[in-house]
């Protein structure tokens, strides 16, 4: 076990991860420089796993009091924001592979600025970096399944339209459009649509935990598609490794409904469990099944399948 102090990436397990990933294809160097555009929730824990394996990796964030604690895993960290084009032109000198995983900070919602500035604004700055680096060679944007929208149930994959609900997808979409649109044949865009991330620290019994007991609108038949946290890793170097470029889904394999989710949490803790009242419609209408099929026939193998309580 790695213990750090970051309390975004506790005691990932790195030899597990290792084990799991060990027989992945190598085209890449095996030691590279790799920026990681926000160090949060998955970029820390990402950071923490490459440095691990020998990686120089220099990580972002947007907040002078976490320099000190992602200092402990990370070769560099430098304070900006994606919005501001000298620091991106900056980070992006020297680097092999950079990996963005940047989203609002904060514990209030974000507002619609901030989404476009985060994404879209950034996403602008990246494209203009990346003519000025031309060894800049491998760049993995994480995205979200939040751009298929609503699909009353039905299956999506890569080649399913956008069809997004809110602003804050439609800006994450126009967003990889425009990293795509920065891709040539050196330089390759490998876009991942990520379902909600769980894993250490974000487990599902805090999301479902608080429903115990309670009766809640709705018969609970939307499907929600998640990831783990280890598979977004594995996932991210399996691509570097590869030198994917494209769309590709992440998601596990799991394909339940919300009402089976919480089921499984509630008898996973002993909980009470969840009344579904089918007489009243649920005010959540977004419900899909996310295919993983493509990144699985590139020879990805999940680390974690099915959801874990
Ligand atoms: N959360 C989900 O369920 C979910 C689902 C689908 C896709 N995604 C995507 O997955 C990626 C990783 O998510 P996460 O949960 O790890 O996010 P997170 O924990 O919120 O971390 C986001 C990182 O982005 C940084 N940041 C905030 N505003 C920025 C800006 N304007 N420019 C540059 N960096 C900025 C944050 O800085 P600080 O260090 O200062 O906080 C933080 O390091 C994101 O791209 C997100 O959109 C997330």
């Amino acid at each position: 076990m790695y213990n750090t102090t970051d309390q975004n990436s506790p005691e990932l397990n790195m030899d597990h991860l290792r084990q799991l990933m060990g027989q992945q294809a190598q085209r890449r160097p095996i030691f590279e420089n790799i920026a990681i555009l926000g160090c949060g929730y998955v970029g820390s824990a990402l950071a923490e796993y490459w440095e691990d394996r020998g990686h120089c990796v220099t990580g972002t964030t947007t907040s002078r009091e976490r320099i000190a604690s992602l200092s402990t895993t990370l070769s560099k960290v430098v304070l900006m924001r994606g919005d501001n084009v000298t620091a991106v032109q900056d980070l992006l000198q020297g680097q092999n592979t950079l990996v963005v995983s940047a989203a609002p900070s904060g514990s209030q919602e974000a507002s619609e600025v901030d989404y476009e500035a985060t994404y879209l604004t950034t996403a602008k700055n990246l494209a203009k970096g990346l003519k000025q680096t031309p060894n800049l060679t491998q760049i993995v944007y994480l995205s979200s399944c939040s751009i298929y929208g609503d699909r009353q149930g039905s299956w999506v994959d890569e080649t399913s339209s956008a069809s997004p609900l809110e602003h804050k997808s439609q800006v994450i979409y126009e967003s990889e459009n425009i990293i795509l649109q920065a891709a040539n044949e050196h330089q390759k865009v490998c876009i991942l649509r990520l379902g909600g991330i769980y894993g250490p620290d974000r487990e599902l019994v805090n999301m479902f935990g608080d429903l115990a007991g309670m009766t809640i609108p709705g018969k609970g038949d939307r499907f929600i598609n998640w990831v783990h946290r280890d598979d977004i890793i594995g996932a991210i170097d399996f691509i570097r490794c590869n030198e994917l470029e494209g769309i590709y889904n992440l998601v596990d394999d799991s394909q339940m409904t919300v009402k089976e989710q919480v089921k499984l949490v509630c008898d996973r803790y002993n909980l009470p469990p969840v009344n579904w009242d089918s007489s009243k419609l649920s005010n959540r209408r977004k419900s899909l099944q996310v295919s993983n099929e493509k990144i699985k026939a590139a020879g990805y193998e999940l680390i974690h399948s099915q959801l874990l309580v």
